[in-house]
């Protein structure tokens, strides 16, 4: 019996004909950038293990939030750094209207508009003392519960802000049925919900520690998802489906490519991740040493991202990505 002669590399042989078949296109609106604004700076501050990620003065994020619009990204994730002196045990300032999130909102949403996606992060870790995502109870654990009552202020004083999407990354049970309840009967019912569904209590956060001068002592092993584990992501993910989440996200992204994938399995809705600080933090250092190409290992590690699943990546390539691509 003979065999025609099948030959995969013919569709590799030219430029056109490796186009012509590519699988996976990353696009820029579908990379979301997430920016830190700090309560009180003048300049821009440069964050030692994130290099060529910056801690913004209002006026800088206005700027490059300006920017980010231009190259043509999907969307912006907002993180509020608060003076220290306004970090206290409940994380107060996230629920002043005229706290640094808050007003870093109105200020972006005033520069762009509806031109992009504009979305906060909701959770405590930023303006706590202790560092924690949540308010703590007296044996010193994060109590869940009342912690959810908290969101769901917080989540109407971004939404007043003017946030588009609210990005709940707490990990506490119930927090997206708590949220969505809190938005409809304030007459938010257009406020939407990206909820880190599947978030991994990893070692891959460090950078974003320092970029928001995180207190955290000890770990967040209590509320976010232990890395062994898959199955327990698709109930995370299943629960958030069910308390009206409009978009699930893995986090981080890379060293979590099979989950990306088996939510993507899972749900109708779309599916986000996200390519965290540890994550950039690493190209960058072997890029600095020259042990990399840098520019091609953020566009592969972005596609890789998006090949298992993911049709929303947040990364702080985004602005930069976004023109590599169009490029
Ligand atoms: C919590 C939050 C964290 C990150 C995004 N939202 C920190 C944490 O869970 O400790 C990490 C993102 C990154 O590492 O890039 N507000």
């Amino acid at each position: 019996m003979s065999f025609p002669d099948i030959r995969p590399r013919r569709l590799r042989r030219t430029p056109a004909l490796r186009r012509l078949v590519e699988e996976t296109r990353v696009s820029p609106a579908e990379l979301v950038l997430p920016m830190f604004v700090k309560e009180g700076l003048t300049e821009p501050r440069a964050i030692s293990s994130l290099p060529g990620v910056v801690q913004h003065s209002r006026e800088s994020l206005r700027k490059a939030a300006h920017e980010a619009v231009r190259a043509g990204v999907g969307g912006l994730m907002l993180y509020g750094v608060p003076a220290n002196e306004n970090k206290d045990e409940t994380g107060s300032a996230g629920l002043d209207p005229d706290g640094i999130l808050n007003v870093a909102i109105r200020d972006v949403i005033e520069e762009v508009g509806d031109a992009t996606v504009v979305m906060s992060d909701l959770c405590l870790d930023e303006f706590t003392s202790h560092g924690h995502c949540g308010v703590l109870a007296a044996d010193g654990s994060v109590d869940n519960d009342a912690t959810l009552e908290i969101y769901a202020e917080m989540a109407v004083a971004q939404a007043t802000a003017g946030a588009h999407m609210l990005g709940a990354s707490g990990m506490m049970d119930g927090q997206i049925g708590a949220t969505r309840k809190a938005l409809d009967s304030a007459n938010f019912k257009d406020t939407s919900i990206l909820a880190y569904a599947a978030k991994y209590a990893g070692a891959f956060y460090g950078p974003f520690r320092q970029a928001v001068e995180s207190s955290l002592q000890g770990d967040r092993r209590q509320y976010q998802q232990d890395p062994p584990n898959l199955r327990e992501a698709l109930r995370e993910v299943d629960l958030d489906v069910a308390e009206g989440a409009d978009i699930v996200m893995v986090k981080p992204a890379l060293p979590y490519l099979d989950v990306i994938a088996a939510v993507r399995d899972r749900v109708t809705i779309p599916v986000a991740a996200y390519q965290v600080s540890g994550e950039y933090a690493m190209v960058e250092a072997a890029a600095a040493n020259g042990w990399v190409d840098r520019e091609r290992v953020i566009l592969e590690s972005l596609t890789s991202i998006k090949r298992a699943g993911a049709q929303i990546i947040l990364t702080y390539w985004a602005a930069e990505a976004a023109q590599l691509l169009r490029a």
